[in-house]
């Protein structure tokens, strides 16, 4: 795992001091007291068995972590274990041992490290759902050669600085109507303020982006009225990712056999997620063949049908997997819990929009914390 295949400055291998004990402080990035962990010091790899941890019993500590959180604030418990046990610990919860890191140094060390087709943990529950219904592989789950074909296509057209730069037009709109809704918001209010659950608006918010980078084509998530067959979608998504929690320690083979009812649940919402996906895709194929000239830039699906660099099934496997993976929005949700970012962040692109005297593309240089950020909420 983390030993395996690092270079000798690794993590378990240099010196101490920098890693375990001075944990870096800063936005985000609360310093959190070291643990036991924090005396080891070695110059030399030392074994996977010395990297701390609770205790190999994976169903006791399972058992333990529930009875203390619940099995949805597995978060809370990484909080506490980091205190506990340091910047690097392992633990085996149910069937599922993992090595977690918090030191953004570990994690640009590991990165670093992968070789050209990174192994990633892939979701237990997400694997088994389409392994039992064969559900085609985009790149979340692909693996090895496969993964890489279809990254090096989806780097050109969604990566590739010059296709980002198509997507400005297509996201400036939709920001703008998000803010718009928010306005609408605090006036429905009426105290001249806002204070409640925006989730629904940022979850459409984020639909209704990427909906219309891939498919070039706005779905009106953000009117006051939305297509209840969207909001499906989003739900889904929701669901999906809801039931799979519990099946993350415990073998989702064991859910599917006793027909738990979060398999099926976890299913259901899977299979909405994909069949929306493909009455999306196939509905935009069919207008692709009625069209003739294309002024503008019409999208990211329309430019992998074009180039024929992946075959339909593999685009449709992609598209599926962007448009659920595209609906989470938790920058936002983590600027809202640290005001101090947002205020720094908000000075920075007023400077930047000041500056770039409204080109958009301009402003994108110039506002490396909002980057910065945005790789750290991704962390
Ligand atoms: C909490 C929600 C999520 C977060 C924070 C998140 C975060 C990330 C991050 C950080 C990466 C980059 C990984 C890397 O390059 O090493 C990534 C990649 C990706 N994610 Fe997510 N993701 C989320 C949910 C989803 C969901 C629900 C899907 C689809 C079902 C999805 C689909 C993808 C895909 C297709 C990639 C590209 C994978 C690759 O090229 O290997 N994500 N995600």
């Amino acid at each position: 795992m983390l030993a395996k295949g690092l270079p000798l400055r690794s993590v378990l291998v240099k010196g101490c001091p920098p890693v375990l004990c001075a944990m870096r402080e800063g936005p985000g990035h609360p310093r959190l007291p070291t643990g036991e962990g924090a005396s080891i010091s070695t110059q030399i790899p030392r074994p996977f068995s010395e990297i701390p941890t609770p205790g190999n019993n994976g169903w006791l500590n399972l058992y333990n972590f529930w009875r203390e959180m619940g099995s949805q604030k597995i978060h809370y418990h990484q909080v506490q274990n980091f205190q506990k046990y340091g910047p690097i610990y392992r633990e085996k919860l149910g069937s599922v041992e993992s090595v977690y890191i918090i030191d953004p140094e570990d994690v640009a060390l590991l990165f670093k490290s992968e070789g050209p087709t990174p192994e990633r943990f892939c979701i237990p529950p997400w694997v088994a759902y389409h392994q039992y219904y064969q559900r085609p592989l985009g790149v979340l789950l692909k693996k090895s050669g496969a993964w890489k074909k279809d990254r090096l296509v989806l780097n050109q057209e969604v990566m590739a600085p010059e296709a980002i730069k198509n997507f400005i037009p297509l996201l400036d709109p939709v920001s703008r109507d998000f803010v718009k809704v928010l306005h609408r918001r605090i006036k429905q209010q009426g105290s001249g303020k806002f204070s409640g659950d925006i989730s629904d608006d940022l979850f459409r918010f984020a639909f209704e982006s990427i909906t219309n980078v891939m498919f070039g084509e706005r779905l009106g998530m953000l009117e006051e009225r939305v297509d209840p067959e969207a909001q499906r979608f989003i739900d889904a998504v929701y669901q999906m990712f809801h039931t799979s929690v519990p099946m993350l320690t415990f073998p989702p083979e064991l859910f599917r056999l006793f027909k738990t009812k979060t398999w099926r649940d976890h299913v259901a919402a899977w299979d909405v997620i994909f069949n929306k996906a493909e009455i999306y895709t196939q509905n935009f194929y069919w207008d692709l063949r009625q069209k003739r000239d294309v002024n503008n830039y019409p999208g990211i699906l329309h430019r992998l049908l074009k180039n024929n660099k992946l075959v339909f099934e593999d685009v449709k496997a992609n598209i599926t997997e962007m448009l659920a993976g595209g609906v989470d929005t938790w920058h936002l949700y983590e600027m809202a819990r640290s005001l101090r970012v947002q205020e720094m962040l908000r000075e920075e692109v007023l400077a930047a929009r000041r500056q770039a005297q409204g080109d958009v593309s301009a402003m994108l240089q110039l506002v490396p914390l909002l980057k910065a950020s945005i790789k750290e909420t991704l962390r």
